[in-house]
């Protein structure tokens, strides 16, 4: 039947109903090698409180590399009646060392301090994968906004034209988002660095053990301040999981002008075959697949993020069951972004972008008019007035179906005195944004800075 580590003050085992619902084998064995990374660095602090001799934490060793290689090679695993993760183990644990050796090392932890420093270490390891993969997603549209050199595209407010911008610049509009998500997880650590082993179930442990050296064993930057918030809290699970949830936000927006880009009607970019799908019914079907999937996969990422907020709310501390359910949310988003982030690097590689057709498009839908209005402005124009004549040439313009830059000499003198022919300087993209000359703005020149300090900032990951 099934065994429990908490048999001594029971009748019999829980019942079938309740092992079914309260194990989380099925998830929680992504942590067994952490779990005997833990178990490890328990034995040291057991050994320097004298509570195992020297051949007996030798033997504890030995019994922990064997467990964790018949982990790694699957020769072990959970079984049905194993609760969770820490039960399946010190069953294998008691399989090698012996009930006497094998029975020692529960003293002084708790599956509380163990499970809350676990998913610390877990995230700590995959934060790092994320962030790496995140950073090639980040290298890829810096190589891409560096390719368009000084090409233009119609920018856009509202999805309507606005302002003729760089290419290069709105692409490195997405890679700050993203450095800054990157930025995120590395500031995460911090947090997520202090170990709550030695918590034991909530009130610290009364053996002698150092929290501090398990910790340092564990390459955290030491150990929790609190052993009651060190058990309860799960902020720091929650932190990752908004970052998590960032990150495919980011990612979705990207996708969102991808797809439609990939339009026929907008007809910006052209995706490569690799990274694209057919249809099982229409030839001549090409679809932008991986940037569907992941602004799909933000709405999962952001339901991670709900759910677990959504347990957390209201708990009384410290440590309560609900915690359980603290794992598989991250679990899946730390899954979904692994697979994701390389996809979507190779998509963003592959691009190929129609510049001639973004350059034809950027001066049209009177994109230039605020241009006419700045103009005005050099002449001496009050802003309020410059506005008001600018959208009079627009408007005559729409009525004419023609574009600003067709009204004739009589025609702009007809509009307002202050037009004359030479504001025709400004009706031209190269003109418009060569303007656009301070910091952060889309003049060449200061897009050619942003990309060297978008590279810097790539580079120091
Ligand atoms: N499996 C539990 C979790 O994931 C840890 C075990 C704590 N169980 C308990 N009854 N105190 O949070």
């Amino acid at each position: 039947g099934p065994v429990a580590l908490w048999g001594g003050r029971f009748a019999g085992g829980p019942a079938p109903e309740l092992a079914r619902l309260s194990k989380s084998t099925d998830f929680d064995w992504a942590l067994a090698q952490y779990d005997i990374r833990g178990s490890r660095a328990h034995a040291e602090v057991l050994h320097a409180a004298r509570l195992l001799s020297d051949d007996e934490l030798t033997a504890m060793h030995e019994a922990l590399d064997r467990l964790s290689a018949d982990v790694a090679s699957g020769a072990f695993a959970a079984a049905p009646h194993d609760e969770d993760v820490h039960t399946a183990l010190e069953r294998g644990l008691i399989e090698r060392a012996g009930e006497e050796l094998g029975g020692k090392l529960r003293a002084g932890r708790s599956r509380n301090d163990q499970i809350a420093t676990q998913v610390r270490m877990y995230l700590r390891d995959h934060a790092r994968v994320v962030a790496q993969q995140l950073v090639t997603v980040v290298d890829e549209l810096i190589t891409q906004a560096e390719a368009a050199g000084e090409a233009v595209m119609p920018g856009r407010t509202h999805l309507q034209h606005a302002q003729p911008v760089l290419l290069a610049h709105h692409l490195l509009a997405h890679v700050w988002p993203l450095l800054r998500d990157v930025d995120r997880l590395i500031d995460w650590d911090v947090r997520a660095a202090r170990s709550p082993y030695g918590s034991g179930a909530l009130a610290g442990s009364s053996l002698g053990l150092d929290p501090a050296a398990v910790a340092a064993g564990l390459g955290f930057d030491g150990p929790v301040e609190n052993s009651i918030d060190g058990t309860a809290s799960r902020d720091v699970v929650a932190e990752f999981a908004f970052v998590a949830a960032m990150i495919g936000i980011d990612l979705s927006r990207i996708s969102e002008e991808i797809i439609l880009w990939n339009t026929k009607e907008f007809g910006f970019v052209r995706l490569d075959d690799a990274w694209s799908t057919g249809s099982s019914i229409m030839p001549q079907k090409k679809n932008p697949d991986i940037a569907e999937l992941a602004r799909g996969k933000s709405g999962r990422l952001v339901g991670d993020l709900t759910g677990l907020l959504t347990t957390l709310k209201g708990l009384p501390l410290a440590y309560n069951r609900d915690l359980q359910e603290d794992k598989e949310p991250v679990f899946d988003q730390v899954g979904t972004l692994t697979v994701l982030l390389p996809a979507f690097a190779g998509m963003v590689r592959t691009l190929t972008f129609d510049t001639a057709r973004m350059a034809e498009l950027a001066p049209q839908g009177f994109s230039l008019a605020t241009d006419v209005a700045e103009w005005l402005v050099r002449q001496g124009v009050p802003f309020r007035v410059a506005h008001e004549v600018a959208g009079a040439c627009v408007r005559v313009c729409e009525e004419r179906d023609v574009e600003l830059w067709d009204l004739t000499d009589a025609d702009l003198a007809d509009i307002s005195e202050h037009l004359t022919r030479d504001v025709r300087e400004v009706l031209s993209v190269a003109g418009s944004v060569a303007s656009r000359d301070a910091v952060g703005g889309t003049a060449p020149v200061r897009v050619a800075e942003q990309l060297e300090a978008a590279k810097e900032r790539a580079t120091e990951f």
